[in-house]
């Protein structure tokens, strides 16, 4: 496996002046140090082009949060993918559990929107995790399936490693409860399998996965450590630079 991922998900937070700082700050942490770490930031629309701006001519990569699957028509409120590239972003996270929960997203939207992004050339990063009555209710697997073969459908063989997973429990978002390192190294090992079954093993095995959910610069280095952990995206630690690069520190740690 390639360069581990750390993607700081600052979810809606921060007017662009906050942005500007906390991109700044992460900027000038990093600045060549961890070098083994590709370090991508997700700030809230307004405030792509000020990230864009802070971060240029580093290797910090830029990553919108959503997107929609048509490329451009009357769809008052959304954007898509060309524009998103246009706006510098590399990444775009899909399917995460905020847009499942709150706006209804569906698997076969998920899907759409991987799509959508694979032929703009940007990496989608499909997030997919189960609630905690799934998981107590003994259907974990079943529900990460479905929400992998959904968002999956349309992507070809070829294309595999230009797309990440997440794993993102929803019952460890922002609750301060991370999963285990076990739950964590068995839901990935899980995953893995899963996807050389859609990819076949050598493709399979260029997808990254992450795992995202309450993870801190305390419980960084035990989780970058879990054998198929391929990065991490971040929620709330990812808001304050110091917090944010001491988990892009732990995960330089871990040999490829
Ligand atoms: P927290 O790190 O705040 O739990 O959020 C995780 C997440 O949703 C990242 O996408």
């Amino acid at each position: 496996m390639a360069k581990r991922t750390v993607i700081a998900n600052w979810k809606m937070h921060g007017s662009r002046a906050e942005a500007r700082a906390l991109a700044r700050g992460v900027r000038r942490l990093l600045n060549n140090r961890f070098a083994a770490v590709e370090v991508v930031l997700a700030p809230p629309l307004t405030s792509l082009e000020v990230v864009r701006q802070a971060v240029e001519g580093s290797r910090l990569l830029l990553c919108a949060q959503n997107l929609h699957w048509q490329p451009q028509g009357a769809f008052t409120g959304e954007v898509g993918a060309d524009m998103l590239r246009d706006a510098g972003c590399s990444h775009v996270i899909v399917g995460h559990s905020e847009r499942r929960r709150l706006f209804g997203e569906t698997n076969a939207e998920s899907g759409r929107k991987v799509a959508a992004a694979l032929d703009a050339s940007l990496k989608p990063v499909l997030c997919i995790g189960e609630t905690l009555e799934q998981r107590g209710g003994g259907r974990t697997w079943r529900t990460l399936s479905a929400q992998l073969s959904g968002a999956l459908k349309s992507v070809p063989k070829s294309v595999s490693g230009s797309l990440a997973v997440a794993y993102e429990p929803v019952w460890a978002i922002g609750t301060g409860k991370n999963a285990t390192p076990t739950q964590v190294m068995e839901a990935h090992g899980w995953i893995r399998r899963a996807l050389k079954r859609r990819f076949g093993p050598s493709e399979a095995a260029r997808i990254p996965i992450l795992y995202g959910g309450s993870v801190n610069p305390a419980n960084a280095p035990d989780l970058a450590r879990v054998p198929e952990v391929d990065g991490t995206l971040v929620g709330g630690a990812s808001l304050e630079h110091r917090s944010f690069a001491a988990i892009v520190g732990a995960f330089s740690e871990r040999e490829g």
